[in-house]
């Protein structure tokens, strides 16, 4: 291996006589921990890098897949029980969405609530924020829209909420479940923190048959294996690395001891790949671990927010069972 204060491409240019300090690329976040990454054993690498422009676009597409039941599932909880929803949430309500998000779950809120107040998305994205936000604006003109630009998983400030209503959480689509649960607890209790006085509604993968897991994120059209090899394909856009796509293979297998599914990139040949000047090698069926999404019990989900200081309420789920939408009320 080679050593860390290495020179990189762009900056190979030592004893030439310039003025400004080199290109600060090898400083971005992505390199930084894509070198970790690959320096790593075993490798693996945060999934909020999957999510670029065309990653987000694919993520789209996978939500649309006919084995990928959770958007579709948590989308027919959330409407068929807006109603009941909306009564525990309460009038002038302050929605607080961790992700700037899909704006069809918060609509679905939004349509059922008695005069919702605000609306304030969280997200390290401001741009991916600042379209959602406008569109929800043009689409709500009495309601106060005011995205916060931040990673949710740290401090952070919000906007006070009106007097006349409480603070609601809002965190669809089985994102905890990216989380470890030890980052899950951490995550509740600040939540916890955070919406003192009002509640988190919290939608959660839960598990079942491995068959049904297995195939939403193995699915027939390749559109999860696209997503999973576009964190090598950002890498080449953005940090000039050459991973040939066609040498590494997406994986996803239920890993049932640890009740998730996890995504690897595998490599398919010896092969080695160069960023910012480290030559990293990898073996045949050495792998890249792009992503953890643990999946629950409504009942050990129902704990873990206990343990992190929520007392939790009722819980709304699909006939078959799929997926579970969970009302987790914050103590003052
Ligand atoms: C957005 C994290 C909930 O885990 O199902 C979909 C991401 N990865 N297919 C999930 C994902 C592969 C998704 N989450």
């Amino acid at each position: 291996m080679l050593t860390h204060n290495l020179i990189d491409v762009a900056g190979g240019r030592e004893g030439e006589d310039t003025a400004a300090p080199q290109a600060p690329t090898s400083n971005s976040e992505f390199a930084r921990d894509l070198k970790h990454a690959l320096a790593a054993r075993p490798r693996s690498i945060s999934p909020k890098y999957f999510y670029d422009a065309q990653g987000s676009a694919l993520f789209d597409r996978i939500c649309e897949l006919p084995e990928y039941y959770p958007t579709r599932t948590e989308l027919a909880i959330l409407g068929g029980n807006a109603h009941e929803i909306a009564a525990h949430i309460g009038p002038n309500a302050q929605i607080v969405e961790f992700g700037a998000g899909s704006l069809r779950k918060v609509r679905l809120l939004l349509d059922a609530m008695k005069q919702p107040a605000g609306y304030v998305p969280i997200d390290i994205s401001g741009e991916h924020m600042a379209r959602s936000a406008a569109a929800l604006q043009h689409d709500y003109p009495g309601l106060r829209v005011e995205p916060v630009i931040a990673d949710y998983t740290q401090d952070f400030e919000l906007p006070a909420p009106l007097a006349a209503g409480r603070r609601v959480g809002f965190f669809p689509g089985s994102t905890i479940g990216n989380f470890t649960p030890q980052e899950a607890l951490h995550f509740l209790g600040r939540a916890a923190r955070l919406l003192r006085g009002g509640a988190l509604l919290l939608g959660a993968d839960l598990i079942k048959d491995p068959a049904v897991l297995h195939a939403a994120y193995n699915d027939a059209q390749g559109v999860t294996a696209a997503f999973n090899l576009n964190l090598l394909a950002r890498a080449n856009r953005e940090l000039g690395t050459r991973f040939l796509l066609e040498q590494f293979s997406h994986s996803a297998f239920y890993n049932a001891p640890q009740q998730r599914i996890e995504m690897h990139l595998v490599s398919r040949c010896a092969q080695s790949v160069v960023l910012q000047g480290e030559i990293f090698e990898f073996e045949e069926g050495e792998t890249l671990h792009t992503e953890n999404s643990c999946k629950f019990t409504t009942q050990g989900l129902r704990r873990l927010a206990a343990r992190a200081g929520f007392r939790p309420g009722p819980v709304w789920t699909d006939a078959e069972r799929l997926f579970c939408v969970q009302w987790l009320h914050a103590p003052a």
